[in-house]
């Protein structure tokens, strides 16, 4: 939510913190802006909407970029004030010598801005963001430090923020501040960068430091000096990065969410296999004991937001049918605001792909206060969530980009299907033979992955059927209850299709209401399941109001297909595990729909892959 880019040297600064905000997109597109500092002053550009449209105006100006060593760039997801240019970043102080950008929100900032205009600043935009330059600006005039500066103004400000500051008098240095949300300083040779996140470094330079909370740097071509908010030194370890430049391109793919569906059998391949060394014997996590891990928990909670939080759904069945313990989910933005029963006999396990989610960090800080373990699972073992956490899961996904999370969701999915068997195996309350075919079971998942891509041209076909339609039911019972939650949700995401999911037995309790011929309904469900007849009873009770129907099952019911209307048949695969296989087609076929539907697939708008914000 919100990217931030920084860069001192003397190489091409438009481009590199035009290249650094490309990668860091996935963050917000609602405006894009750059500042740069010359000899002459400080030069600020921006646009509404996407980066494209930065990258025409500065073409348009014809920059000059030699004289220009430094210089820090933003791309916003709208917190404060919308989407216009008066609101995006960078934001100037009055006498436009000072510039910033900022993630974050300014909790008291509506204060500082009467404050501040009763001493005479004056304001040009509805963001929070500008009381924090106008603050900066005047202890600036005080003490004539930029350091010193920027320690006074943080110490007024309430709420979070990372932030990246230039002085024109200070040409020597960028300061990086950071509190409750992310930044990295990277380091090069006679160059420095600031980033939101890795992707922006990429090509550039290997090496970072983590900022952590109430850390500031102070960066300059040839040294970073870190320190806390009372200005002492730090001494911060550099750490070495791992992503490559394939991994942020699309290598062929019309979208990257399309890139990223397809790559989901080689991922869960590669998790089984580091996983499950052999059946027979227990499951390994590098990193954790599984008795220690266990040991005094009487009692589970999950935490996380959007998909990851369907995730938690399906793991709670998981849980609770592998182990007998008791497992409670909650949306993380809920969590701290509810009177909970979590103690030192509590695990609370924290599910987060970019593991920078205000609401499940907050979430966690609280479950720890109050005594639990914590176990975080993230596809960004490099993320803030992580210093929270007693134990980590990493999940080795990859770097997902397009704003709909798919990769990560079934790594997430497997990561926990793996942790409730091994939970199982520790408590030995389950049959050694009933874990041990699950396990193999689990292992033809790969290749079953496989079967339902090769099959994606009849998922696309029938999206393409269905693409006027401007509702949507999914409708599901037991553990592909949150299957139709993140079917629903996909497809609402990236089409903009009011698509909602029940359980199935509920129709008849309300929704019912909805059904007619212009409510397609995606009906998905197990043969092998309990629940099988009657999903088929309520899928009759559907079709007797003249709803579409289409089924998403994995048994190859001949006798039903004159009475579904479309049917997305997948391999078979036990009730237990398949919301694993399952996912594949759901997120196929909205992804589809909204490319049939010319929708910007990877950036649908309003969203923002990582939500830095409460
Ligand atoms: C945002 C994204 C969702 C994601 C959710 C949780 O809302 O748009 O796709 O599921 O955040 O993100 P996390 O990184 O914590 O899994």
């Amino acid at each position: 939510m919100c990217g931030i880019v920084g860069y001192i040297g003397n190489n091409a600064v438009e481009e590199i913190l035009l290249s650094g905000l490309k990668n860091l997109e996935y963050r917000g597109y609602d405006s894009a802006g750059i500042a740069l500092n010359d000899n002459q002053g400080i030069d600020v550009f921006r646009a509404k909407g996407k980066l494209n449209n930065l990258a025409e105006v500065l073409n348009f100006k014809h920059l000059e970029t030699k004289h220009i060593s430094q210089g820090i760039g933003h791309i916003r997801w709208a917190t404060h004030g919308k989407a216009t240019i008066e609101n995006a970043h960078p934001h100037l102080s009055n006498d436009g010598k000072l510039v910033l950008v900022h993630n974050g929100i300014i909790e008291n900032y509506k204060e500082l801005k009467d404050e501040l205009i009763s001493q005479g600043f004056h304001f040009f935009s509805q963001t929070d963001t500008e009381a924090i330059v106008h603050l900066i600006d005047r202890e600036y005039k005080k003490t004539f430090s930029l350091e010193q500066a920027v320690i006074k103004a943080i110490a007024m400000l309430k709420g979070a923020f990372a932030l990246c500051i230039m002085h024109h008098n200070e040409p020597d240095k960028i300061i990086a501040v950071r509190k409750n949300a992310p930044l990295i300083i990277g380091l090069g040779k006679n160059e420095n960068f600031i980033a939101s996140d890795i992707p922006a470094l990429v090509g550039k330079t290997q090496k970072i430091i983590h900022l952590d909370d109430n850390e500031l740097a102070i960066v300059k071509k040839d040294k970073v000096i870190v320190k806390n908010f009372k200005g002492e030194v730090l001494n911060k370890a550099e750490e070495n990065i791992q992503i490559a430049q394939d991994d942020i391109t699309k290598q062929g793919y019309k979208h990257f969410m399309l890139k990223e569906i397809c790559e989901q059998p080689q991922i869960i391949h590669k998790m089984l296999a580091e996983h499950i060394e052999m059946p027979e014997q227990p499951i390994h996590f590098d990193n954790i004991n599984m008795t220690d891990l266990m040991e005094g928990v009487e009692k589970i909670e999950i935490v996380a937001c959007g998909t990851s939080l369907n995730a938690a759904q399906i793991a709670q069945y998981m849980m609770e049918d592998l182990t007998g313990i008791s497992v409670t989910i909650e949306p993380a933005s809920e969590y701290i605001y509810k009177r909970h029963l979590t103690n030192n006999k509590t695990l609370s396990i924290g599910i987060s792909q970019s593991g920078e989610t205000a609401d499940t960090i907050t979430a966690l800080k609280q479950a720890k206060a109050n005594g639990a373990k914590i176990l975080v699972i993230t596809n960004r073992p490099d993320s803030s969530i992580v210093r929270y956490a007693h134990y980590v899961l990493p999940l080795n996904a990859g770097i997902e980009v397009s704003v709909a999370a798919t990769k990560s969701y079934t790594a997430q999915l497997t990561m926990l299907c793996l942790l409730s068997l091994a939970m199982a195996e520790n408590k030995q309350n389950m049959e050694r033979q009933k874990i041990l075919s699950i396990k193999q079971e689990l292992l033809t998942l790969p290749i079953k992955m496989e079967e339902v891509l090769s099959s994606q041209r009849e998922i696309k076909k029938c999206a393409e059927k269905y693409n006027k339609y401007k509702n949507f039911i999914y409708l599901a019972r037991g553990i592909n209850i949150a299957t139709a939650q993140e079917g629903a949700l996909k497809l609402k995401e990236i089409s903009y299709i009011n698509a909602n999911s029940y359980v199935a037995g509920e129709l008849k309790h309300g929704p019912i209401a909805l059904l007619d011929s212009n409510m397609p309904i995606l009906a998905i469900f197990s043969q092998n399941s309990k629940t099988y007849e009657k999903m088929l009873s309520n899928c009759e009770e559907a079709k007797a109001r003249q709803a579409h129907l289409i089924a998403l099952t994995n048994s190859s019911i001949e006798n039903r297909k004159g009475f579904f209307d479309d049917m997305i048949i997948v391999p078979e695969l036990s009730e237990l595990l398949s919301p694993l296989l399952f996912a594949l087609p759901i997120q196929l076929f909205a992804y589809y729909f909204a490319d049939s539907l010319n929708l910007d697939v990877d950036q649908p708008r309003n969203l923002a892959k990582s939500v830095t914000v409460e």
